[in-house]
């Protein structure tokens, strides 16, 4: 039996690319973008922002960058594996991206976060405020 709600075919996620999605926090009802990536033979789920300044997303809604297979931050050209989230090279070396976790199953990939529900491919509907917030909270260090 499939794990939780299904969010996309695994078809859907691209090799090059990232699938952007948006889930909300059971609890609170705020929306959170997340991005779905190929990995190895699986797919990956990483909540849709910067380890450096985590109100620069990494899918603008075009797809994430993607360069010799890891995925690239545009604003200062942070890497990150796919599979591990890990940051190889730049300002936030060593850190992680944030897990949103996912299981593949039937052709799918299903949310398997007991603390977010599915909301919708594609991106949040937040109102710029939010952003405006996050961006004062989170630039911290580096
Ligand atoms: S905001 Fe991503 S590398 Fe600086």
């Amino acid at each position: 039996m499939p794990p939780g709600e299904r969010i996309a075919d695994v078809d859907a996620v691209p090799d090059d690319s990232s699938l952007l999605i948006t889930v909300a926090d059971r609890e609170s009802g705020e929306e959170r973008e997340a991005i779905l990536v190929r990995a190895g033979d699986g797919v990956a789920a990483w909540f849709n922002y910067c380890q450096h300044w985590r109100d620069v997303n990494l899918d603008t809604g075009d797809g994430a960058v993607l360069r010799d297979g890891e995925l690239v931050c545009k604003r200062h050209g942070a890497t990150f594996e796919r599979e591990s989230g890990e940051c190889t090279f730049g300002p936030c070396e060593g850190a992680v991206l944030d897990e949103l976790p996912v299981e593949l199953a039937d052709g799918g990939v299903f949310l398997d976060a007991d603390g977010y529900e599915f909301v919708r491919v594609g991106a949040s509907e937040g109102d710029a405020d939010d952003d405006v917030h996050k961006s004062t909270e989170s630039r911290i260090g580096f």
